[in-house]
């Protein structure tokens, strides 16, 4: 018992009653008892067990929401949102002895008599050895090559212009290129996801600059959201295509060891109508391809690359602490394909949220990647199955 009722029923004091709070209580007569002397007895009705159960137990709840408030909330997302509206999947044909002609048949679509033009347009921060996978996959299709950069990450901190200080690596581009850069607004404290829109703008009329114009395909996708080249080819020589045309990539982290799902959708490609097709990178229709190619989040050759990119990130509130851009312990979490910023996975039912908890499994499957890089296995090995450790510095 933890309490006990004055004979009155109007004080409380516990069983080891002291001489004041004895005194208090005792009055039993007086009915005039003093409130501060009753305020005390209260607390010192209060079991000194229960006291020091409060001063840890409160302070320990509120440290413990500090640290995993985000999973608290990521874990309980399936009550405040539902999940985005299903897309209409249209099934992906492909084997690469099948003509052409065959293969726009599979998909409902007539072959065309010349092929379209197509440009590839992306938003540049830092990722070089993705870019080169990706320009050589798609190099045989792409009429020009866009390339916006800025001197402004997404979070408003300076940043280098790295594609233009590593040009000379692009040589085989430099024809079908057209690079731009333009300079940030560096305004502090401001949502990230204006920065990224106000580049976005800029690539658009970067677009108009390669000399785009009705009907050319446009692809818009981030850096490391790679369409196959089969796909583009596919695309470019088929007619009635949809307009606009998500692309359903197989997401992969920090390297091709670690497949996650195959649930990336915000890669698009359009059918560009002058003044109508802007630059996005959000959900834009309703109809999206199977298996179109490759997501590859975080692939990262040197462990400063993943610190850089971890705070110039739209999302860069998932850095709560310093521990996090550590980099033994970036190694160490690339290794177990576990999460960066341990959080818990973005998903929209409960089964979902705790089939994908703990690290991502080993994949030993180097079938079906992009050419170039089994091509040049010995300058990408961190890429590829079993080689998860990173170049220091
Ligand atoms: C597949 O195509 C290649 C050339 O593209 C050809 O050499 C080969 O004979 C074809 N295989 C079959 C089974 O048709
Ligand atoms: C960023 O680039 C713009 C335009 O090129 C330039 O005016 C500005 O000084 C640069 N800012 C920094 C911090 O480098």
């Amino acid at each position: 018992m933890w309490w006990m009722m004055g004979e009155n029923g109007g004080h409380y004091c516990s069983k080891k009653t002291d001489d004041i709070c004895g005194d208090v209580c005792g009055q039993q007569d007086s009915g005039r008892v003093l409130s501060m002397s009753r305020i005390k007895c209260i607390l010192r009705g209060v079991d000194l067990r229960t006291m020091l159960f409060l001063f840890i137990l409160v302070p320990t709840c509120v440290y413990g929401i500090y640290l995993h408030g985000q999973k608290i909330s990521y874990f309980l997302r399936p009550l405040w949102e539902s999940p985005p509206k299903g897309f209409n999947e249209i099934p992906h044909y492909y084997n690469e002895n099948v003509t052409m002609e065959n293969l726009c048949k599979l998909h409902g679509w007539r072959i065309r008599e010349f092929p379209r033009r197509v440009y590839d347009a992306v938003l540049f921060s830092n990722e070089m050895d993705i870019l080169t996978l990706r320009w050589k996959e798609l190099y045989p299709y792409i009429t020009q090559f866009i390339l916006l950069e800025s001197n402004s990450t997404f979070t408003g901190t300076e940043k280098l212009l790295y594609f233009a200080n590593h040009r000379d690596q692009f040589k085989f581009v430099e024809p079908r290129l057209t690079y731009g850069n333009i300079g940030g607004r560096f305004k502090k404290g401001e949502n990230p996801f204006i920065e990224e829109a106000y580049q976005r703008v800029a690539l658009d009329q970067l677009i108009k600059v390669a000399g785009i114009s009705d009907d050319d395909l446009l692809i818009m996708s981030d850096v490391d959201e790679i369409p196959s080249k089969h796909t583009i080819n596919l695309l470019r020589w088929c007619d009635d295509i949809p307009q606009v045309l998500h692309l359903r990539l197989r997401n992969y982290l920090y390297s091709f060891e670690f497949f996650v799902d195959d649930s990336s959708w915000r890669a698009s490609v359009h059918r560009y109508k002058m003044g109508k097709t802007r630059y996005a990178h959000y959900r834009q229709s309703d109809d999206i391809l199977a298996e179109a190619g490759w997501h590859c989040s975080f692939c990262f050759r040197r462990v400063s690359e993943f610190i850089f990119k971890m705070k110039a990130y739209s999302h860069f509130d998932r850095v709560r602490f310093k521990r996090y851009l550590d980099p033994e312990r970036i190694q160490k979490v690339i290794c177990k394909g576990a999460d960066l910023f341990d959080m818990l996975p973005e998903e929209y039912t409960f089964k979902e949220i705790i089939g994908k908890m703990g690290p991502v499994p080993h994949s030993y499957s180097a079938v079906h990647l992009p050419s170039y890089l089994l091509e040049n296995a010995d300058e990408y090995k961190f890429l590829l199955p079993g080689h998860c450790l990173r170049e220091s510095g």
